[in-house]
């Protein structure tokens, strides 16, 4: 896409730089000569003004509080479609046929065995060990499973590799979660569509039958679609610089994961749930606003505030709303930390430090409520992200790959280190 130019002076100089526009949201300036034309680099640390890529996956709206998934509003989405429909969008960039959409289901469903060897992979690691620690390592393990799968160049295998990922990110999250949980591991039902399978694999034992609740199956299959994509996150631009380097996609997507636990990001959801329980009740609501509020309290709200919306994020208002479904279906009146959750939003929403900062609830506020009610302990949650986030991160890996102008990525720096200096023996120091 196109627009006009931009000029910088420097020095004296005029120099020239194209503006791009995109079909909608803001445009860029094409600082790629820059550095040729002016020996100078721009200087952007947390990418607040920085496009990384072109991308035609996901558009959001900070300021209106807009998601779209190639197009189609977040809200549409959850309330019409499934999660396996949202993959295949993202992947193809269009809303799939009813043939087309049984045949992706098809191949999901018959991918989601992992190999045999791996359960003893798992052996390997602590039954305390975080399940994130254990997704990390396991994801990425699965490139030393199905090396017929690990040549980016080639189009067929990229595709294998995606609806293989797709497909065993959530055995593999199963069996992280019975692995810590001491029971044995349960194999995949293909007569089960994907988010039942998935929760009949974290919570059948052999002692009994198992019945999914296909309002909490409904329920966690929207979160999921919640969860897909969000553009150039932190976790997905990790996926895009690994891709770049040629590495093989089961590892890029492993470099997602690891990113996507820190507590700034997707680890903010098993964050915000220990937070509503360590305030424990509202009367103690006013102290954790006032710390949250304190410059010298490294203390932050968490599931509060984003990068980019400074407006409520969309998906929350959908998250909460979800929440509320769980909680009936499950005939739990008086969640004391909806309450919590609530009042806290209340207060936030009306304290003019929030108001003047755009800090509104984001995604990970709520959802810790609901995943704990469903029976996922906390240290589950982001688990449960990475296995939603699994197909953006693909989609995006996939865009960057199939981009014929794609070069490794290779940011440079401000430099304010010692200058060149002579070594001193150390006799001398
Ligand atoms: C996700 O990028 C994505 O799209 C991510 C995500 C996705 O789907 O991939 O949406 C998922 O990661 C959601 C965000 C989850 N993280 C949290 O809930 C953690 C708590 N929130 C933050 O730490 C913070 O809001 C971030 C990390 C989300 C955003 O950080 P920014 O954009 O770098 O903002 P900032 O840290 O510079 O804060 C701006 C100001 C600061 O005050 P000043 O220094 O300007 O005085 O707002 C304050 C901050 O102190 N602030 C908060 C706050 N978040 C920001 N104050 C209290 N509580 C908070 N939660």
């Amino acid at each position: 896409m196109s627009g006009t130019t931009s000029q910088l002076q420097i020095d004296g100089k005029t120099v020239d730089m194209a503006i791009k526009t995109g079909s909608i949201g803001p445009s860029v300036i094409d600082i790629g000569k820059l550095y040729a034309q002016t020996g100078m680099f721009t200087f952007d640390p947390g990418f607040t003004s920085t496009a990384s890529c072109e991308s035609q996956i996901t558009y959001i709206d900070g300021d209106e509080g807009v998601l779209l998934y190639r197009g189609y509003p977040i809200e549409q989405l959850a309330e019409h479609g499934d999660f396996l429909e949202t993959c295949f969008l993202l992947l193809e960039g269009q809303l799939p046929t009813a043939s087309q959409k049984a045949d992706f289901d098809y191949r999901v469903t018959r991918h989601t065995m992992v190999h045999e060897q791996m359960a003893r992979f798992f052996q390997g690691f602590r039954r305390d060990a975080h399940p994130m620690a254990v997704m990390v390592g396991s994801i990425g393990a699965l490139s030393a499973f199905y090396h017929d799968s690990t040549d980016i160049s080639d189009p067929h295998q990229r595709m294998i590799a995606s609806m293989r990922m797709i497909a065993k990110v959530p055995t593999l999250a199963a069996m992280a979660y019975k692995y810590t949980v001491g029971q044995p591991f349960v194999y995949p039902l293909n007569s089960l569509d994907y988010t039942s399978n998935f929760l009949r694999m974290c919570f059948a034992v052999p002692a009994e039958e198992y019945k999914v609740n296909p309002v909490l199956s409904r329920a966690l299959d929207r979160i999921f679609i919640l969860h897909a994509d969000h553009e150039q996150n932190a976790s997905t631009s990790t996926v895009r610089l690994a891709g770049s380097s040629g590495a093989n996609p089961f590892a890029c997507i492993a470099a997602g994961a690891a990113c996507l636990w820190g507590p700034a990001h997707g680890g903010a959801n098993e964050a915000a749930l220990k937070m509503l329980e360590e305030i424990g009740s509202v009367e103690n609501i006013p102290k954790y606003i006032a710390k949250a509020k304190d410059k010298n309290d490294p203390f932050r709200l968490m599931g509060f505030g984003h990068r980019v919306y400074k407006n409520y994020d969309p998906r929350a208002k959908i998250m909460q709303k979800t929440t509320h479904e769980v909680l009936n279906e499950l005939g739990i009146k008086d969640d004391p930390l909806l309450d919590v959750a609530i009042e806290l939003e209340r207060i936030a929403l009306s304290d003019p430090y929030f108001i003047e900062k755009k800090l509104y609830p984001n995604i990970d506020f709520y959802s810790g409520i609901t995943l704990k009610a469903m029976g996922f302990p906390t240290s589950m949650f982001t688990v449960l992200f990475t296995l939603a986030r699994t197909v953006g991160w693909i989609a995006q890996w996939k865009e960057m790959i199939e981009d014929p102008s794609q070069r490794i990525g290779r940011p440079r720096q401000l430099y304010t280190g010692a200058p060149a200096r002579e070594y001193t023996p150390i006799g001398r120091r």
